[in-house]
């Protein structure tokens, strides 16, 4: 019975800039989704997860389409959708196991490695040929079409092509990437899973990436771009006053500062200079809480009491927002107190109660046993 990995991610910096065409900076983490696939003779496909109790069966002769009530069914059935048609259908029925240890609704791209574990094995089964980025692409389909959130490339593909020890610096615009190696010596990453109420929904989500669009569409009528990553910060300098929404105003800044944070962040690692990626890690967040608003109390109250630490070298909210967790660059020395000092502001300011895991990272999806 063959076996399937793909992981989570944690993005370091460069939020909410992949489908503006920017740079992202994720890696990979070890925990992910893992897949069991049996072919059956029934001509079903029979979805379970030892996460969930709930047991899904699809005829495999009839075209798919989308489950209601956001079942998790669609972040697989979107890949198998596209790779089924590009196959002229399936040869058989298939029995599918996911066991995930992403904790879920924490941000770390659960969703991202069920579409990216399935869209791999079944263009392994079904001899397809698809390189990762085309997977990461059908995952991507699957996400937007499927579970109705518009979203960029970066979780899909950081899970398709991880790279343990390192992240990837990719570009969401050409998809070129390189991997820079993670030398943090005595510093730890460390995710604070924030266990908020507030989720980020699709509307919401939706919602930001169609104030990014309407952005291009009036910085246009002066200065013609395809996406807001054609601008520099001193194009935008220049052009600004022309944005007369000030809600727009500052999803454009958001997305042009951050996309120079996140070029400058990788230059800081590169040059050894973690404490300036720090900073910029805090600048983030900042342009995040004030100018996308996407934080809230209770991703800002983690970040916020983190930075007043001794030995975090920096701490932003990451991935999607509202909800979920944050990341930190500590001292290894210094996470007792960090988790102390945290936990306790965030139980006292919100009633909620955090949770630590120290990130590790990890390979891209693999499959594990033929
Ligand atoms: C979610 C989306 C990504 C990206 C982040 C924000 O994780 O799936 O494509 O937009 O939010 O950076």
């Amino acid at each position: 019975m063959p076996v399937y990995f793909a992981p989570g991610r944690v993005n370091l910096i460069g939020e909410h800039t992949d489908y503006n065409g920017g740079f992202v900076f994720p890696c990979a983490l070890d925990f992910g989704t893992r897949l069991t696939v049996t072919p059956n003779s029934d001509r079903l496909l029979r979805f379970r997860s030892k996460n969930l109790a709930d047991t899904v069966e699809l005829p495999t002769d009839r075209s798919f389409q989308p489950l209601p009530n956001r079942s998790w069914v669609n972040y697989p059935l979107g890949c198998i959708a596209q790779l089924a048609e590009k196959a002229g259908g399936l040869p058989s029925g298939y029995d599918l196991l996911f066991e995930g240890n992403v904790p879920i609704g924490a941000g770390l791209s659960s969703s991202a490695s069920i579409e990216v574990v399935t869209a791999y094995a079944f263009n392994d089964m079904l001899g397809l040929g698809l390189d990762r980025t085309q997977l990461a692409r059908i995952a991507q389909q699957a996400e937007h079409t499927y579970a109705g959130v518009n979203c960029g490339i970066m979780d899909q593909f950081v899970s398709a092509n991880g790279k343990k020890d390192h992240a990837i610096f990719l570009n969401c615009d050409t998809l070129e990437f390189d991997y820079v190696p993670l030398c943090l010596d005595d510093v730890s990453i460390v995710l604070t899973n924030s266990h908020s109420p507030h989720k980020l929904d699709a509307g919401t989500y939706n919602r930001r990436v169609q104030e990014c669009e309407e952005a291009v569409r009036i910085i246009s009528r002066s200065k013609p771009i395809r996406q807001l990553a054609d601008l520099t910060i001193s194009d935008f300098k220049e052009i600004q006053d022309t944005i007369t929404d000030p809600v727009i105003l500052r999803r454009a800044r958001h997305v042009v500062t951050e996309i120079q944070r996140t070029r400058d962040a990788v230059r800081a690692l590169k040059d050894n200079d973690l404490s300036a990626f720090g900073q910029l890690m805090n600048q983030s967040h900042q342009s995040l809480r004030d100018d996308y608003e996407v934080t809230g109390l209770e991703l800002d109250t983690l970040a916020e009491t983190a930075w007043q630490v001794p030995g975090v070298i920096g701490s932003r909210m990451t991935g999607g927002g509202f909800g979920g967790c944050t990341v930190s660059l500590v001292r290894n020395d210094a996470i007792d107190e960090f988790k102390q000092t945290v936990g306790n502001t965030y139980r006292q300011t919100t009633g909620l109660q955090a949770e630590f895991y120290m990130a590790h990272t990890g390979d891209g999806v693999r499959k594990i046993t033929e």
